[in-house]
């Protein structure tokens, strides 16, 4: 992680203890107003020419993804591959601070995304456990650091949790809609007690901090401004699981952005 600034931001031992028993964590601040419209500017353009289409680094994670349908919850990955102003920025140096904190020494950055909720249609990201999308044959020891480049609220999809729910196994997921050309995971009905749930608006530059096994969910937009958010994910490396485990729902899953990334690879 050369080229990052120092971090400027620790948790208490309050919050570390918060994190450990619920599971999840909201800070109010994790960088400057500064960085964040400086990101949200980048953010904007990649959104608006669809980076990294071509290669299935951005598509649809609610639809079925075809070039002529307009994207409810369009996704980017790996942001920093298409704009300068995702690199070397105080909020990864504060996440990773973060991950070291929660997770001990040996954290590794293995992932970032960018989720993007347009005004008055933006689609709800459904219920889901995000360590349903991994290997069934490792472990993980994780954790997603959420940002969102504008306030989050209930009404434009700020995230939403199940305090203690990280304890839980990965529980059963299918497509969204059943749809296998759908990226999107929800949560098989009847499995956790959504009564439960907290929500946890944010200003802009604010973050949320959850598990690979912590249930979350972010509603519809139905505000009139865009919901922007960006995500690093951290790690420390574990070792392979004796037995891998049946994510049955991964087998039948056939997006045009896997296609596009597996040519992409051979090409
Ligand atoms: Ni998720």
């Amino acid at each position: 992680m050369s080229g990052l600034p120092d971090p400027t931001f620790e948790l208490s031992e309050e919050q570390i203890a918060f994190y450990h028993e619920h599971g999840y964590l909201a800070i109010d601040q994790i960088t400057t107003s500064g960085e964040v419209e400086s990101i949200r500017e980048g953010y904007d353009e990649i959104f608006s020419k669809r980076a990294g289409r071509e290669e299935g680094m951005e598509y649809d994670l609610a639809g079925s993804d075809e070039d002529d349908a307009r994207p409810k919850l369009p996704q980017i990955l790996e942001p920093k591959n298409y704009s300068e102003a995702f690199r070397n920025t105080q909020f990864e140096s504060n996440a990773a601070h973060i991950a070291r904190q929660l997770l001990g020494e040996g954290i590794e950055q293995r992932g970032s995304h960018a989720i993007f909720k347009p005004a008055g249609y933006g689609a709800p990201t459904p219920w889901h456990q995000d360590e349903a999308y991994w290997n069934p044959g490792k472990n993980y020891h994780s954790i997603s650091v959420w940002m969102p480049l504008q306030e989050a609220t209930l009404d434009n999809g700020c995230m939403q949790f199940l305090p203690g729910a990280q304890k839980l196994e990965v529980l059963n997921h299918h497509n969204i809609g059943n749809d296998p050309r759908v990226q999107g995971l929800e949560l098989d009905d009847g499995q956790v007690d959504l009564s439960n749930a907290v929500g946890c608006p944010l200003p802009a530059g604010g973050a949320t901090i959850h598990g690979g096994r912590m249930p979350h969910y972010t509603s519809a937009n139905t505000s009139d401004t865009p919901r922007r958010a960006y995500i690093l994910m951290f790690h420390v490396p574990q070792p392979l699981r004796d037995t891998p485990r049946d994510f049955y729902w991964q087998k039948s899953t056939r997006t045009y952005a896997a296609e596009k990334r597996e040519a992409a690879k051979s090409s």
